[in-house]
């Protein structure tokens, strides 16, 4: 394998052509094979219910080169199983978790030499997305669909790894809706929030922190990740929200876990506004940010500063980065080797 040469350490998050991407067509009530193609587009017909009725969701996984030069994809299954649970709620096929395992393995195979070199800190992040594509003017779910997935090698979401960012909570707007698909990593939920993150961005932010749309009270997410505080003591606490509104994000469900086994009591509740003021340390979780430290949120009731990274943060960081680089013992399961 001949490694394409990037700027490993300043890869940045953007879209870089790989050599091959793959799609697969439901149609007649069953999957067609994997189609794996070096064309980078799509041909759909324009009244496709997933450009006007938002039929569409996607899913965001992440390809790591272990130390001893393996490939290693972490809980491709959750995405799997995330996708089907998406696709219940806007009445879509779904690819079968097989089928996506088989084109989450077979993609990263065709694109090995995209494949950051370990401990670069960079990895091939793996869009997967699945749409209608049956033309149909009324509003009506479509009976075919198309799943694909594309390969681009990435860095860290915000700037570099453990840089410390900083959030305003948001006032203005609301991300998702309660018993609304703010659970559902759909398109339309983040053409949602591309106003209100622009505009934080703009006054100098990273992201926003959104609150629930009922009362405006409670700790929802940020535009792109999970949120954790961190209460130290004598027994530290991981403490994240429990939201009808938000994304149950598979890396949030990791540190979760990493943190009972580190012996942290793990609270996954409700966290008011005013909470922010208890912790010591905060962070943003997500497949792409990986764990980004907070070190200030900004809100109209306050401004609360951590330690960023702190060091409960930096454990976790440690121990969910060294089980996805092989450096780790694996002990729950969680890595699939592509060869
Ligand atoms: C809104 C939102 N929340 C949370 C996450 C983190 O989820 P995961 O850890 O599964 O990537 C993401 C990214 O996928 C996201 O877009």
């Amino acid at each position: 394998m001949d490694r394409v040469i990037l700027d490993w350490p300043n890869l940045g998050f953007h879209v870089r052509e790989t050599d091959i991407n793959v799609r697969c067509h439901y149609q007649g009530g069953e999957w067609g094979p994997l189609e794996f193609s070096d064309n980078h587009n799509l041909t759909i017909p324009m009244a496709a219910t997933a450009l006007h009725y938002g039929q569409s969701i996607f899913e965001g996984l992440k390809a790591f080169e272990t130390v001893d030069g393996r490939v290693a994809i972490f809980r491709p299954d959750e995405n799997a199983a995330r996708m089907q649970y998406g696709a219940r709620k806007l009445l879509m096929e779904a690819p079968p978790t097989s089928l996506f395992l088989e084109a989450v393995s077979e993609l990263v195979r065709q694109n090995r030499r995209f494949v950051p070199p370990a401990g670069s800190g960079a990895a091939l992040y793996l869009r997967p997305l699945l749409f209608g594509t049956s033309p149909l003017l009324g509003v009506r779910p479509a009976k075919e669909f198309t799943f694909c997935m594309f390969a681009t090698p990435v860095g860290p979401y915000f700037r570099s790894v453990l840089s410390p960012i900083r959030l305003r909570v948001e006032r203005e707007s609301h991300r998702a809706a309660p018993l609304g698909i703010g659970d559902v990593k759909a398109a339309g939920n983040y053409a949602a929030s591309m106003r209100s993150v622009g505009a934080a961005k703009h006054a100098g932010f990273d992201n926003v922190l959104y609150l629930d749309a009922r009362e405006s009270r409670y700790i929802d997410e940020t535009g792109a990740t999970n949120f954790f505080g961190i209460q130290s003591g004598d027994q530290h606490r991981y403490i994240t929200p429990r939201s009808n509104s938000i994304l149950a994000s598979i890396t949030n469900k990791s540190l979760m876990t990493i943190a009972d086994d580190l012996g942290y009591l793990v609270e996954h509740r409700p966290i008011a506004v005013d909470e922010l003021s208890s912790f010591d340390e905060a962070g943003a979780c997500g497949t792409a940010a990986v764990i980004t430290p907070i070190q200030e949120i900004v809100d109209s009731s306050g401004t609360y500063g951590y330690v960023a990274p702190g060091p409960v943060t930096r454990k976790l960081y440690d121990r969910l980065t060294g089980i996805q680089a092989g450096v780790m013992e694996d002990t729950h399961g969680w890595v699939h080797y592509v060869d």
